[in-house]
């Protein structure tokens, strides 16, 4: 098992055994996060589309390995403006740096720029399709909140559509013999795709509207924002846009090891005062990405095995 210039496109892409590598590597970052083995190389994080912690935690990721960072985090202020091909941005930038971390709004954008880079491609979210460092950061807060990732109970809850992190997350849960409970409005249910992934594995799953039956029955509250953006109606997200939100009020009967986690930003779906509750995880669980993206900086470019 080797990680060394291996392009990561698709959670899918790693093993089972890999995944729960990356993991483990992971782990070694929390507790010694500042190890400069890779100041001799350079990291470009090129943002087709917004980005908050996705971007940061790599570049701290590998700022705290000591690689310098290039890239953009706007496209408008890259050659893109003046009517540059992806496939002439992503060879341009393959022959100044040493890995690629790209987010791009266009589903399959990350692939592609990894059949053209000379260098390894990091997906870091391509359109809805997939958001595998995400993934990885989710099973390690999974992980380390229930102290293992077979035989859990999950909820996903919101825009299971376009929500690239559900897809993402919910094909690697399949190797966890996890059973899964789907919460979502009708509009915005997880796609058949993704729900044949769970019958190939023979897994069970359950589609509710509301929310409030399945928060005694899980160990896991996933949250996700409905996501504006991909919406071609503005109408329709309008109309389903409040359909699934979690506020303290709701948390009683839970099980006191479950956590709430969201890949964030978040718009309304989970109220503030939940912040306070000890259900609430995803600040914690964006914090974790750095130890994910450090493992994964530091496995591709060879520095840990
Ligand atoms: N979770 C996530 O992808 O957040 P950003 O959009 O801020 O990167």
């Amino acid at each position: 098992m080797s990680l060394k210039n291996r392009n990561l496109i698709s959670i899918n892409d790693f093993s089972k055994e890999e995944h729960l590598h990356v993991l483990d590597i992971a782990a070694e970052f929390e507790a010694n996060p500042r190890q400069p083995i890779l100041t001799d190389r350079v990291v470009a994080t090129l943002f087709f589309e917004p980005s908050t912690r996705t971007r940061l935690s790599f570049e701290s990721a590998a700022n705290q390995l000591g690689a310098r960072i290039i890239g953009f985090s706007d496209a408008s202020n890259s050659s893109v403006q003046k009517g540059e091909t992806l496939h002439d941005t992503i060879t341009m930038v393959s022959s100044y740096a040493d890995l690629i971390v790209m987010r791009h709004p266009r589903e399959g954008s990350s692939r592609y720029a990894s059949e053209v880079a000379k260098v390894p491609v990091i997906n870091a979210g391509d359109g809805a399709n997939q958001h595998p460092t995400q993934c990885l950061l989710d099973l390690y807060s999974i992980r380390k909140t229930q102290g293992r990732l077979d035989n859990l109970n999950v909820a996903f809850v919101g825009d299971l559509k376009y929500g690239r992190t559900v897809h993402s997350l919910t094909h690697a849960l399949c190797q966890f013999n996890t059973t899964f409970h789907l919460v979502s409005p009708e509009a915005l249910k997880l796609p058949s795709a993704v729900k044949q992934d769970i019958k190939d594995h023979k897994l069970e799953y359950y589609q509710y509207t509301d929310l409030q039956e399945v928060l005694s029955k899980v160990d896991i509250v996933y949250m996700t924002r409905v996501q504006r953006e991909r919406f071609a109606d503005p109408m329709e997200y309008e109309r389903v846009k409040n359909a699934c939100i979690l506020t303290g009020s709701m948390l009683h009967d839970c099980k006191d090891n479950m956590k709430i986690l969201h890949p964030l930003p978040r718009v309304n779906e989970i109220t503030t005062d939940v912040d306070k509750t000890p259900y609430a995880y995803y600040f914690q669980q964006a914090q974790n990405g750095v130890y994910v993206r450090q493992a994964l900086i530091a496995l591709i470019l060879g520095a840990k095995a």
